[in-house]
């Protein structure tokens, strides 16, 4: 039997590297899951994926940044599946216009601010009646390194990820009466799609990257690992943390 037999999970960005990759780990260990995706043809490849591996998942559309759409999600996800357990706010990431605050432009600082932190407020809010009603439950927010270290070069995504970070701890005293937990993921460099694309080929980029990370770059699959243990009743105390899964970047 799988950790997390009987839970219901609410996965935003799902159809996407690391949400993925989550999705296929959490209908592994037994989770029926919603695939809140803003790409329908993402969301259906990965719900495809999961069902290939006799997994319980759905496409959900949602844009994290819309309230209606959100609600619609968590809505048609309660009724598919009659409860929720546990929300992954994952729908994020840097692009390439970012940089440090005196070259970015003002327009990426929003979008990093709407898309990973409104993102994260939006969904908890909305979500967080449903996982009272069922009891209690697991808000696994997604931040990075970038919030743990000074790390020069994209002070947009930086802001909002360390915004994550604090409302991670402040979300965690607040609903503990609830018996809800919250706890952040912060990856370093990880090889989704999106990075690969980021890196564009360029292997001496990877290379200069790789030789920073003392076990080599990250995989969605070694962010995916975490999300169940803290998705699981095993991390059943532990909340506000934010958790480095980082090769040890952020101990050099
Ligand atoms: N990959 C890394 O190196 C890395 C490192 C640190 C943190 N993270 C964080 O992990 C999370 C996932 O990253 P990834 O690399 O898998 O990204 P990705 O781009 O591969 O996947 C993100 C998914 O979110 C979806 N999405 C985008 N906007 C959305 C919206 N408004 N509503 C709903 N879905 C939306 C995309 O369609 C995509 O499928 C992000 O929060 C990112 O900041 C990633």
């Amino acid at each position: 039997m799988g950790c997390m037999e009987g839970k219901v999970a609410f996965i935003t960005g799902g159809g996407g590297g690391i949400g993925r990759a989550t999705t296929e780990r959490f209908v592994q260990e037994g989770a029926r899951v919603a695939v809140a995706e803003i790409n329908a043809g993402l969301g259906e490849e990965t719900v495809a994926a999961a069902r290939e591996k006799g997994g319980d998942a759905f496409f959900v559309h949602c844009d994290v940044t819309d309230r209606a759409s959100v609600e619609r999600a968590l809505a048609e996800t309660v009724a598919r599946y009659g409860k929720l357990d546990v929300l992954h706010n994952n729908a994020g990431g840097a692009t390439p216009n970012d940089g440090p605050v005196t070259e970015a432009p003002e327009e990426e600082f929003w979008r990093a601010i709407k898309l990973d932190l409104f993102g994260t407020f939006l969904c908890s809010k909305l979500a967080i009646p449903h996982i009272i009603k069922a009891g209690g439950g697991s808000i696994i927010n997604m931040s990075s390194v970038v919030a743990l270290m000074g790390m020069p070069g994209r002070d947009c995504y930086t802001a909002s990820k360390g915004g994550v970070s604090a409302l991670t701890r402040s979300m965690a005293v607040e609903y503990a009466p609830a018996r809800i937990r919250v706890n952040a993921i912060a990856p370093s460099v990880t090889l989704s799609d999106r990075v690969k694309k980021m890196l564009d080929g360029s292997s001496k980029a990877t290379e200069e990257l790789a030789a920073s990370h003392l076990l080599g770059l990250g995989l969605p699959i070694h962010i995916a690992n975490m999300a169940v243990y803290l998705a699981s009743d095993q991390s059943a105390i532990t909340t506000g943390q934010i958790f480095p899964v980082d090769s040890g970047v952020t101990i050099r």
